[in-house]
């Protein structure tokens, strides 16, 4: 595992933009995961803006989305609007080739990334709790996509992109740590104070179901960026 420290969230958002640039430019069909959660936002916005610059395009791009909420009360509260909103919407991405998980396709959905070639690049945040996508402490490391009901943490946590608490849904379907962990490339971004427990517990302790996160230990190729206040206390 390499781990990048960064000194600001500007900073990480600048190295990973142009990590996903730099594999556009060698592959112009690359498959990505992609990550919604406010700690990928300011990525997204760089690669925006750089891949304008750089005239790079998404045309033959393939995303598939970590995970998505069940039964979220408005459409601009789902994962799929939040992806269009802060990226697909900015970039010539064709959405017939944007992947979100839904109940109906569950596993099949391990299958769809099979069949397009695997995750090249997979972009994680990751939960106050150790959890990545929606995959709660005590997950199985060998889960593929489901359904998952959301731990009290985790809904006042998000509760902050909803009007009110009782908003925020109380299941999703996620991919799950087998997933995760068939991706080419893993890069995890963690920025903030309240991001620091677990990241001390994803470096530098055992792998263990307590924070899903750790599992990433076994993959042959992660980056983790930190920032000052998420690598507080390494
Ligand atoms: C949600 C998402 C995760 C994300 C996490 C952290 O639970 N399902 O994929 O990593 O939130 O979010 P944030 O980046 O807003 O702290």
């Amino acid at each position: 595992m390499k781990i990048i420290k960064c000194k600001t969230p500007d900073e990480i958002a600048l190295l990973c933009a142009n990590k996903i640039l730099n594999l556009l430019k060698n592959k112009n069909d690359a498959i990505l995961g992609l990550a919604t959660g406010s700690t990928p936002v300011k990525t997204y916005r760089k690669l925006i803006e750089l891949s304008k610059q750089d005239n790079v395009s998404f045309k033959n791009v393939k995303t598939f989305n970590l995970d998505e909420y069940i039964n979220y009360k408005n459409e601009i509260d789902s994962y799929k609007y939040f992806m269009y909103d802060n990226l697909f919407k900015h970039i010539d991405i064709d959405l017939n080739n944007t992947h979100f998980p839904n109940e109906m396709l569950l596993d099949k959905y391990d299958d769809q990334i099979e069949k397009a070639g695997g995750v090249d690049l997979q972009i994680l945040g990751i939960g106050a709790n150790g959890h990545i996508a929606f995959n709660e402490p005590n997950t199985p490391f060998d889960s593929k996509t489901h359904v998952v009901g959301l731990s009290q943490k985790t809904i006042e946590d998000n509760a902050r992109f909803f009007n009110s608490i009782d908003e925020v849904p109380t299941s999703a379907i996620t991919m799950g740590l087998a997933t995760i962990m068939k991706s080419k490339e893993i890069i995890l971004i963690a920025t903030g104070k309240n991001k620091a427990d677990a990241i001390n517990k994803l470096i530098n302790e055992k792998p263990s179901l307590l924070c899903p996160a750790s599992i990433l230990q076994n993959h042959p190729n992660v980056t983790i960026y930190v920032d000052d206040d998420s690598a507080s206390l390494l």
